[in-house]
C-alpha cells in the first residue's frame, strides 16, 4: 500500500505544508541540539574555570532573531494560503449533507435547491460493516454540509486530507475534488463518547464510514437511480444503459425526476412502488377510503398520472401518501405510458 497517496485535489498541496513544516522542524531541531552539544563541550568546567566577560555581539543576535522569524512565518504564509483555498466554495458543486450522530455517519444528497434527492442506504453487501458509503464522482466538484445531532465529531478522509469538525447547532463545510477512483476510509476524529455495552456500533472508536470515488457514469446511473443501482457491483438497471438511446418516455420520467422515488429495475423504494413490470398486474388501491383492487392498464396509468391524489397504491398510502402532481404534456403522458407497457 502507497501511504504517500493523495486522492483529493488538495491533498498535494497539503502534503507540501506538511513536510515543508516537518523539514524546517528537522532543521532548528538539529542546528539548536548541535549547538548545544557544542556548548556543553566547549564551556565545560575544565576547559573554562574561571568565567568571563562575553561581549554583545550584534550580527549573532540579529541573524537569530531573522532566521527563525523568516522560517515560522514563512511557514505561517505557507500554510494560510492552502487553508484560504480550502475554504473556497465552488459555484455549482454537488451538494451532500453529512449528518454525524453517536456513532455513525449518514449521507443526504440534495438538489441545487438544498432539497432532499435520496439519502444513502447501505446494501447488504455495506450492511456487513454496518456503514454507509458515500459515492462521489471522479474530478468533480463536491460540497459536504456538515451537521451533530448530538455532540462534537469530526468527518476526517485522511486519503482526502480533509478533516472538519460537526457541531451541534451550526453548519460547517468541506469543498474539495476528489482526484482519484477507490474506497477511502472515513473516521471520526473527535472523541465522542460511547460506553462498549451496544454491540458494535457502540461508540467513537466504530464511527467508521468509507468515500468511494467512481467514475463519472458509474455516478450518473447511481445517482439517477437514487442510489438503488450500484454499477460498479456490477448491478445494472435495463432503462439507465446507454441514456442515448432511451425510449422517450424514459427521458420524460428522468427529467421529471419520477426516479426519485420509482426505479425501473424492481426495486422498491421507501417513496414509491417500482414501475417494472406493473403493466397488466392487479394491485390494490386506496380510492376516497376505500380499499379497491384495479387492473393496471392504460386508463389506470393515465389516472394515476395526471390525477394521482384520486387513487394511491394501498402500501404506499400509508408510507408517504399520494405521488405529488407533475405538469405534462399529453404527448408527455403517451411517451410515458407507451414506455410503461414495455417495462417488463
Ligand atoms: Cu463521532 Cu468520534
Amino acid at each position: 500500500m502507497n501511504l504517500a497517496f493523495g486522492a483529493s485535489n488538495y491533498a498535494d498541496r497539503i502534503d507540501a505544508v506538511f513536510w515543508g513544516i516537518t523539514a524546517v522542524s528537522v532543521v532548528l531541531l538539529i542546528g539548536i541540539t548541535a549547538a548545544m552539544v557544542w556548548f556543553v563541550w566547549r564551556y565545560h568546567r575544565s576547559r573554562r574555570p574561571r568565567p568571563e566577560h562575553v561581549p554583545d555581539s550584534m550580527g549573532l543576535e540579529l541573524a537569530w532573531t531573522i532566521i527563525p522569524t523568516i522560517l515560522v512565518m514563512g511557514m505561517f504564509w505557507f500554510g494560510w494560503k492552502v487553508f484560504a483555498d480550502l475554504r473556497k466554495k465552488t459555484p455549482g458543486a454537488m451538494v451532500v449533507n453529512v449528518t454525524g450522530s453517536q456513532w455513525q455517519w449518514r449521507y443526504m444528497y440534495v438538489d441545487e435547491k438544498g432539497q432532499r434527492r435520496f439519502e444513502v442506504a447501505p446494501d447488504e453487501e455495506e450492511k456487513k460493516g454496518e456503514t454507509a458509503e458515500l459515492v462521489l464522482p471522479l474530478n468533480k466538484p463536491v460540497q459536504l454540509n456538515l451537521a451533530s445531532t448530538d455532540v462534537l465529531h469530526s468527518f476526517y478522509v485522511p486519503a482526502f486530507r480533509l478533516k472538519e469538525d460537526t457541531v451541534p447547532g451550526r453548519e460547517t463545510y468541506l469543498a474539495f475534488t476528489p482526484t482519484m477512483l477507490g474506497v477511502f476510509p472515513v473516521f471520526c476524529a473527535e472523541y465522542c463518547g460511547g460506553t462498549g455495552t451496544r454491540g458494535k456500533l457502540d461508540g467513537h472508536w466504530s464511527m467508521l464510514s468509507a468515500v468511494r470515488v467512481v467514475t463519472e457514469e458509474e455516478f450518473r446511473i447511481y445517482y439517477e437511480s437514487n442510489g438503488a443501482v450500484r454499477p460498479w457491483r456490477g448491478q445494472k438497471t435495463a432503462a439507465l444503459e446507454g441514456a442515448a438511446a432511451m425510449p422517450r418516455g424514459w427521458e420524460t420520467m428522468s427529467r421529471q425526476g419520477c426516479f426519485r422515488c420509482h426505479t425501473d429495475n424492481g426495486v422498491e423504494t421507501k417513496d414509491g412502488p417500482t414501475l417494472k413490470g406493473i403493466y397488466g398486474r392487479e394491485r390494490r388501491v386506496v380510492r376516497a377510503g376505500i380499499v379497491a383492487t384495479v387492473r393496471v392498464d392504460e386508463e389506470y396509468l393515465r389516472r394515476a398520472i395526471e390525477h394521482p391524489e384520486v387513487e394511491t397504491s394501498e402500501v404506499y398510502f400509508r408510507k408517504v401518501g399520494p405521488m405529488p402532481r407533475v405538469e405534462l404534456s399529453e404527448s408527455d403522458v403517451t411517451d410515458i405510458i407507451r414506455y410503461l407497457r414495455e417495462l417488463k
